[in-house]
């Protein structure tokens, strides 16, 4: 999917594991989140939504735990898009417009957006329990094909991918935007 934030030339520059996003300007933090994080699930949510289908087809008989997977992957994929279109067109513009023209008025109005994404991130993460459990930490069994296994070892990357996803985003970029408020609400009192 196209995104606006389409800076991958800044990527390469600033995107190396030694940048600190405690200090890098909010444009540069929300480009790497939609080009690294945002990219990666566009890419791989539909490809895991086929493989969920095709092994519950193949081994579901088998492996009950199968359909109670396919389930949980897909209204988790559903809810990830809804998440991720809200980020791009509803908050990370804002944060931008801020950034250039700050205001406590903007900083306000993005952090009540802040808080309903904050709350849909706790959902994330409890679907994520879930399928770690019911998969048994992505075990393999030993009975079945490679398409079963490709299946597993992605939804491992999306776990992996999806935790520093979110601790991208709630624990540097939205406190840095708290801390801002924080200081701006000092100043102007
Ligand atoms: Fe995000
Ligand atoms: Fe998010």
């Amino acid at each position: 999917m196209e995104n606006t934030f389409n800076s991958s030339h800044k990527i390469g520059a600033i995107g190396g594991s030694a940048t600190d996003w405690r200090l890098a300007s909010f444009d540069d933090l929300v480009d790497y989140i939609v080009n690294t994080h945002h990219d990666y699930l566009y890419n791989e949510l539909p490809k895991i939504g086929d493989l969920t289908t095709k092994i519950l087809r193949a081994h579901g008989l088998n492996h009950p735990e199968l359909a109670k997977i396919h389930k949980l992957f897909h209204t988790l994929k559903l809810e990830l898009e809804q998440h991720l279109i809200k980020e791009e067109q509803t908050l990370f513009p804002r944060i931008i417009d801020y950034e250039e023209d700050p205001s406590l008025d903007k900083l306000n109005e993005l952090l009540k957006v802040i808080e309903e994404l904050e709350a849909e991130d706790i959902g994330t993460g409890d679907f994520l329990k879930e399928l770690s459990s019911v998969t048994k930490g992505y075990a393999i069994p030993g009975d079945v094909c490679s398409t079963f296994s490709l299946t597993y070892q992605k939804l491992k990357n999306l776990e992996l991918d999806l935790l520093t996803h979110i601790q991208l985003e709630n624990n540097v970029l939205f406190p840095r935007l708290k801390a801002n408020n924080r200081r701006m609400e000092f100043e102007t009192s």
